[in-house]
């Protein structure tokens, strides 16, 4: 059974979608400041290492990097589950712009939803 990953496009679709993904992140007031301060480059990176873990790429999640990698956000900058829901809904609705199926798009919502705790210091 291939990753979700491969029958998404592998690289070059993930690359596509970051474009999208990014956009629409940093156009939402809800969410766009935690942001702030955050290199272009490092953006991007980011936005590309989220899509290709979340839908089990060759970039292996582990839970220790995410929870400390968002911590000084749930902090110090109160990240908490609304702002996880926006970025759920952003995910999701760059997959469907991009056309990919809805059963597709569940699995990589239940994958990236797999990481709230962790995220989310809980
Ligand atoms: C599905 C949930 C999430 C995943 C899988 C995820 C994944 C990642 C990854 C892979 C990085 C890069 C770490 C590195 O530099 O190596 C990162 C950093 C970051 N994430 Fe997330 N993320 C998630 C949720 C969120 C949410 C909800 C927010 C805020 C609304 C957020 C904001 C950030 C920011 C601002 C950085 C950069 C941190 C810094 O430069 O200090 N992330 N995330």
């Amino acid at each position: 059974m291939s990753t979700v990953y491969e029958q998404l496009g592998g690289e070059a679709a993930i690359n596509a979608a970051v474009d999208v993904f990014y956009r629409r992140v940093l156009a939402d007031k809800y969410i766009s400041r935690f942001f702030d301060g955050v290199d272009m480059e490092m953006q991007a990176n980011k936005q590309k290492a989220f899509l290709t873990m979340v839908t089990g790429g060759p970039n292996s999640y582990t839970g220790k990097d995410m929870r400390e990698g968002h911590k000084r956000m749930v902090h110090e900058m109160g990240l908490n589950d609304s702002h996880f829901d926006h970025v759920l809904a952003h995910l999701r609705s760059t997959l469907a712009e991009l056309g990919v199926k809805q059963e597709l798009i569940k699995t990589v919502i239940d994958v990236a939803e797999s990481t709230r705790n962790d995220v989310l210091d809980k």
